[in-house]
């Protein structure tokens, strides 16, 4: 199935991603790993949460970190442009039959909590407290020095929806896998703030999380996150990479956090702010796809996720096997 041509005119602005909620069990092990060996920056915490924002950041924060009984993910957020774009989609979601809420949230304005279709828990809001910026603050660089939170990577047990569903929503598809035998995607990368994607599908048990990204200032950082990684007791938690993606162009590396939520760090993709720009296609047995330089990714990234609180996850449909490493 060809992707869908972009919705120019969504009936809701959706900015960009904004912040992810890990719910982890131990919180010292936890800001051992965020934030003394990633180097991300503490805004907030508490006996409970701990409230986290990278170095270009002006919003509060971009992860939250929860104490809890289970390792899942609690919800995923997007910023919308415009107040009257949460009362769009609220409507929008409410048409669909879909979960509508305006919850609380700590350091955020008004907040709508909703799911899609397959149950990932998602919420919108427009205003979010405002911090000083730092990122000219350079003694505070440590770590990889993560500059900004970059995607969010799902499994979903069918693709092809999946797109459907977020291309209504405006996200606008740059890449995508298909699978030559049946014709139907199984991976698809989408954006709305301008870079290759804000959101990523990956065929496999869903919904689950992949991994959230950061973005870093240049492959350099990644080399001294390994170095550090490996010298501090966090050599197992190193999944894959470093590498340059097929797709998207990027550097990258995968990490684990203790919980086992995957953590991508990412240099350097491209610019897609054009309407038409037209998504490039690869072939899921393409050994340049994942990587460019060849290396196929362990089996742990094709099976490995975090499930999201409230969603049970689905069996793939569409069985095609991607190259995976021996
Ligand atoms: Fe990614």
């Amino acid at each position: 199935m060809p992707v869908p041509a972009p919705n120019l005119y969504p009936p809701f602005n959706i900015v960009r991603l904004s912040h992810v909620e890990y719910r982890v069990r131990d919180l010292a092990k936890s800001r051992a790993f965020y934030v003394d060996t990633l180097g991300l920056q503490v805004t907030h915490e508490d006996a409970d949460r701990i409230y986290l924002r990278a170095l270009e950041e002006r919003g509060h924060h971009c992860i939250v970190l929860v104490r809890a009984e289970a390792s899942d993910v609690g919800v995923l957020g997007f910023k919308l442009y415009d107040e009257p774009d949460l009362d769009q989609a609220a409507a929008w979601f409410a048409d669909k039959g879909l979960p509508v809420e305006w919850v609380e949230r700590p350091h955020m304005g008004r907040t709508l909590r909703t799911r899609d279709p397959w149950g990932i828990p998602l919420e919108f809001y427009v205003k979010m407290e405002r911090l000083a910026p730092i990122h000219q603050h350079y003694k505070l660089y440590r770590g990889v020095r993560p500059l900004r939170i970059d995607h969010f990577n799902m499994f979903s047990a069918d693709v092809d929806a999946s797109v459907a569903f977020y291309n209504e929503m405006g996200f606008r598809t740059t890449e995508y896998t298909e699978d030559a035998e049946s014709g139907k995607v199984w991976a698809a990368w989408m954006h709305r703030k301008g870079g290759v994607h804000d959101v990523a599908f990956t065929n496999g048990l869903g919904p689950r999380l992949h991994h959230t990204a950061f973005w870093v200032p240049t492959p350099m950082a990644i080399i001294d996150l390994l170095d550090l990684m490996a010298t501090t007791g966090w050599v197992d938690n190193i999944e894959r990479g470093p590498g340059r993606h097929g797709i998207s162009n990027a550097f990258f590396l995968y990490v684990l956090d203790p919980d086992g939520h995957r953590i991508e760090i990412y240099c350097s993709d491209y610019q897609t702010v054009d309407p038409d720009l037209e998504p490039i296609k690869w072939d899921l047995k393409d050994p340049q796809r994942q990587t460019l330089w060849g290396a196929p990714a362990p089996r742990s990234w094709f099976e490995h996720g975090s499930l999201f609180e409230g969603a049970e996850p689905q069996e793939v449909a569409l069985k095609a096997q991607p190259i995976i490493a021996p």
